[in-house]
């Protein structure tokens, strides 16, 4: 089961993330972590920071990328990761991976970055959000659970989502690069990252919901060591919410997230 960690706060989630890097960096200074991009994941980032770890050794990968995008495009996740990842924690640029940045093809660019994962070792922790269609990176309702990175076509719906970003909704490309399901499900921790009522359902879906590529998030229920990391109102969907808090509450000494 995934281990469900209802929090105060976007804030009080980040230090959850925190106190795991802070761990997995003691054992290993070169892990590999994968990146999510969006509003979920900010808070993590920002208690990352406050640690003041030396993470110029850590390699990381991106979970997605938008394909069509210019070199530089201040939305491209290049330009995300590289804002709110790579240099308010000290990592090496020349260390992070974005898919579709080694300037090969792309039609077989998805092949080349599951070479690089498994060149790396895989990954130690994946950090998650969840879209509203369920996605998790950019995988679709219908993505198979043994998908690996790929093109997809971006819904209607994400489009509309991620239009914020951009001066207009026709400007949000139409295709992405993602990890698939299959890659994430390699990853040997990952951690679910999502705040506010907008992601109740999603959520509910992912955790409690039946396995379904219609509802991409529940491949998380096939992973052994899962971190699901909720506000209150992300949680409000959640028929066992009683039983996490007391499982939480209840943790042994040794139990970590
Ligand atoms: C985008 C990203 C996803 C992210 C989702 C939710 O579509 N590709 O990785 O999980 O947005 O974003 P937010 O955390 O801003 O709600």
């Amino acid at each position: 089961m995934a281990e469900v960690v209802i929090v105060e706060s976007a804030e009080a989630g980040g230090e959850i993330t925190a106190d795991a890097v802070v761990a997995l960096i003691a054992k290993r200074p070169d892990a590999v972590l994968g990146l999510a991009t969006g509003t979920s994941p900010l808070s993590s980032y920002e208690a990352i920071a406050r640690r003041s770890l030396d993470l110029s050794r850590v390699r990381g990968f991106a979970l997605d990328e938008y394909v069509g995008l210019p070199v530089g495009h201040p939305e491209s996740y290049r330009s995300v990761i590289t804002r709110d990842v790579v240099e308010p924690l000290g990592m090496t640029p020349a260390l992070v991976r974005v898919p579709g940045d080694d300037g090969g093809p792309l039609e077989t660019a998805g092949e080349r970055y599951e070479a690089d994962l498994v060149a790396a070792g895989g990954v130690d922790i994946q950090l998650l959000g969840i879209g509203g269609t369920g996605h998790i990176g950019f995988n679709e309702p219908g993505s198979s659970f043994g998908s690996l990175t790929r093109i997809k076509t971006l819904t209607a719906r994400t489009r509309a989502d991620n239009a914020r970003f951009f001066a207009s909704p026709d400007e949000v490309p139409m295709h992405c690069l993602t990890q698939g399901l299959g890659t994430i499900l390699r990853a040997r921790h990952l951690i679910l990252l999502a705040f506010g009522a907008s992601k109740a359902a999603a959520i509910a879906a992912a955790i409690e919901g039946p396995l379904s590529a219609s509802a991409p998030g529940s491949a998380v229920q096939l992973h052994p060591h899962v971190t699901v990391v909720v506000d209150e109102a992300a949680a409000s969907g959640l028929k066992n919410a009683d039983y996490y808090r007391y499982a939480w509450d209840n943790r042994l000494p040794w139990e970590t997230p």
